[in-house]
């Protein structure tokens, strides 16, 4: 099954592809974007390539799941992620999913994340029949977290990871948020 093109007010969301390549370098390179991902280090030309095929690969793991690049017109303003999550089994479940998102800068504080976030649920939930969907930001994230609550997500635990190389906030720990369909269906 191929990833739909979905529309919110005011984006499109395109199933990432591999044109967007220059677009991830972009995100993926700009301090501001990975203050909290990828250890807080922005990434290399190739490791921003090697990061954008590894999504594109998850987007053939699970059918109907994967990322959308989001567009405002026609510009990039960044990308929403609904994402296989690997059981302890090793195999993917078709009912649970990550939401995830990453937007430039420039962009950033005029509800975009959030309407992304939100249309990726209604997908989810509505067209896929997923049970669950779940996110998981570092601690002192406060727009990733506020984001998350904004989709209805509600935070359930806080849970702490060894770094060989912590970035500043990691001694706050990891959260996760989760929102369940029942949730989601009661929210509409
Ligand atoms: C997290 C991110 C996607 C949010 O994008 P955004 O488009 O600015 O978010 P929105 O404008 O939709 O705001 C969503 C909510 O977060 C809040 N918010 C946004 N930025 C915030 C900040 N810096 N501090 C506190 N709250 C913030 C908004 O007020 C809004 O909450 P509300 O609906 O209760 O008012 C963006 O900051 C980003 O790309 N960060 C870098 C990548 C990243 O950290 N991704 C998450 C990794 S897990």
């Amino acid at each position: 099954m191929a990833l739909p093109t979905l529309q919110t007010s005011r984006l499109q969301l395109n199933p990432l592809a591999e044109h967007n390549r220059d677009n991830i370098i972009a995100l993926d390179s700009d301090p501001q974007v990975v203050k909290y991902v990828h250890n807080g280090r922005p990434l290399t030309q190739e490791e921003a390539i090697q990061d954008h095929q590894e999504r594109l690969s998850a987007c053939k793991q699970v059918p109907g799941l994967g990322y959308w690049a989001a567009y405002l017109g026609d510009v990039f303003i960044g990308w929403g992620a609904l994402s296989p999550i690997q059981s302890n089994d090793g195999t993917f479940p078709a009912t649970k999913a990550e939401l995830g998102y990453r937007i430039s800068p420039r962009f950033w504080r005029q509800g975009y994340a959030k309407e992304i976030g939100r249309e990726l649920l209604r997908y989810g939930f509505d067209e896929l029949g997923l049970m669950e969907a779940v996110g998981q930001t570092m601690a002192v994230n406060e727009a990733s977290r506020a984001t998350m609550k904004a989709c209805g997500m509600r935070h359930v635990r806080t849970f702490y990871t060894e770094f060989e190389d912590p970035i500043p906030g990691t001694e706050e720990g990891e959260v996760e948020y989760i929102i369940i369909r029942e949730e989601w269906l009661k929210l509409q």
